[in-house]
């Protein structure tokens, strides 16, 4: 029987392509191996976001040449976020990355997953893969990942879109995963009231815009939302907690952007059963004319009433973030409102990431990337300093206090779980507690982790 592995990089939309990948192998008849060495599909799942998560793919498929040495026949597959047009070594709609790439066999877009078997038989002829009809795996979101390889039966991801019609300046995710579609409603809540069927309590919706569910354009094309009294993904929201009476305790979704963060979605964050007091929502920047050049379609002053809005509706809740230091331009007075925005929204909090130029973006085409690695590293040290010290403090309020910790990982004793604000929670138990909820009392907040104990 045939072999595969599969190594997957970058955000949780590719972990959740990922399972959607193993399904369709296993349906195929593959079988799964935990290192790359003498499997006969390799596969990387990759990420295009940062020049630095292709350089390591770069560096894996190197080392693939060297298996291949003593196994010819493996194949070599890419996915995800660096391929742009599915093709195989021999076919004529040979893609780029090819020439860059000696030891790759396959170039796969994710949502041509379907496509993958034909693509085997086009190098391999001899491969043992069975006919499944293509029109049965029209669509990739067709692919059900739940019975075969969730993780863990108490949590799951569930992808409710794919792409992005956002188009910031610096980001690449417009044109590597194409613009914004929507998954059917009725699909979701399928999707989902098997989880929890199988016992899944935590349930993470992404996307790359998440709460633009229904909104962009294909989908109002489509008109599959035109029905809806609410906003679809308010919505959806509310379908999903009416599981709440078969088990499922926790809905949270990541990445929203800040121009669909209406007062309806807030108004749901407060009143929903399975809402948490948590939320992700990237600023990227506390400048406005940086803001701009980004085109983030957003003021700081836009954002700072999401914010308000959403503490008085939701006490405690615990906000988080991402920025770009070093974007095109950026002056040390844009950088330093950045700064002072940062400890003025007390972000508990963020991804920092250094502003990394990619290809065919409206800022490699149309800006400097005047912004030399130094700086750089200098401006995202000097936030991720003030970070450490907000992570910390948020992290104090929780001393004495119990948190309810759903158990992500036990080895042994030593059981690792996240709180209701999603902060990463470390404990000691005699019992078996993984994927259960819990409280533990904080005894120990660290500043990237709450030490506690069973309560
Ligand atoms: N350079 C640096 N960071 C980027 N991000 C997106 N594109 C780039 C880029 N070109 C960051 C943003 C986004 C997160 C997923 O990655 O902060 O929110
Ligand atoms: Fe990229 Fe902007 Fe879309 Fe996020 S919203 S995926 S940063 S283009």
């Amino acid at each position: 029987m045939s072999t595969y592995y599969i190594q997957t990089y970058g955000c949780a939309m590719n972990y959740s392509d990922t399972e959607r990948m193993e399904a369709y192998l296993q349906a195929l008849g593959f079988t799964k191996k935990e290192e790359p060495k003498g499997a006969d599909l390799v596969i990387f799942n990759t990420c295009s976001i940062r020049q630095k998560a292709e350089d390591r793919v770069y560096g894996q498929l190197r080392v693939m040449g060297e298996y291949k040495k003593t196994h010819p026949n493996m194949l070599v597959t890419v996915t995800g976020c660096m391929v742009r047009k599915s093709s195989s070594r021999y076919s004529p709609e040979r893609d780029k990355l090819f020439s860059t790439m000696r030891e790759l066999d396959i170039a796969l877009r994710i949502e041509e997953l379907p496509k993958l078997a034909a693509l085997v038989r086009e190098i391999n002829p001899e491969t043992q893969i069975p006919e499944i009809p293509e029109e049965s795996l029209e669509s990739y979101f067709q692919i059900d990942p739940t019975h075969s390889s969730h993780q863990s039966n108490a949590q799951a991801f569930v992808a409710i879109s794919n792409g992005c019609d956002k188009f910031c300046t610096y980001c690449i995710v417009p044109y590597s995963r194409g613009r914004e579609k929507s998954r059917k409603l009725e699909e979701i809540l399928n999707e989902v009231e098997n989880l929890v069927k199988n016992g899944c309590q935590e349930v993470t919706l992404i996307g790359q815009t998440v709460n633009s569910y229904g909104l962009s354009t294909y989908d109002k094309e489509e008109k599959r939302f035109a029905h809806l009294e609410k906003e679809p993904f308010v919505h959806l929201l509310e379908e999903l907690d009416k599981f709440s009476e078969k088990g499922l305790q926790r809905v949270r979704f990541t990445s929203p952007h800040p121009k669909d963060m209406s007062d309806q979605l807030i108004e749901a964050m407060a009143t929903l059963k399975t809402h948490l007091p948590y939320l992700h929502l990237p600023v990227q920047s506390g400048d406005n004319r940086t803001l701009r050049r980004m085109n983030r379609t957003y003021t700081i002053e836009q954002y700072k009433e999401i914010i308000s809005k959403l503490r008085e509706k939701i006490p405690g809740i615990a906000i988080s973030t991402d920025i770009i230091v070093g974007f095109c331009g950026e002056t040390e007075e844009e950088f330093e409102n950045t700064l002072k925005f940062f400890e003025e929204m007390q972000f508990e909090h963020a991804f920092i990431s250094q502003y990394s130029q990619r290809t065919g973006t409206t800022a490699a085409r149309f800006m400097k990337d005047d912004i030399s690695n130094s700086v750089k590293k200098t401006r995202w040290h000097k936030l991720n300093d003030l970070l450490r010290k907000n992570s910390l403090s948020a992290h104090q309020k929780f001393q004495d206090k119990v948190v309810n910790v759903m158990v992500e990982s036990q080895n042994g004793e030593d059981c690792l779980g996240r709180s209701e604000h999603y902060k990463t929670v470390q404990f000691k138990s005699g019992r078996d507690v993984l994927g259960k909820i819990v409280p533990v009392k904080i005894t120990d907040p660290r500043e990237w982790i709450l030490i506690g104990e069973l309560a």
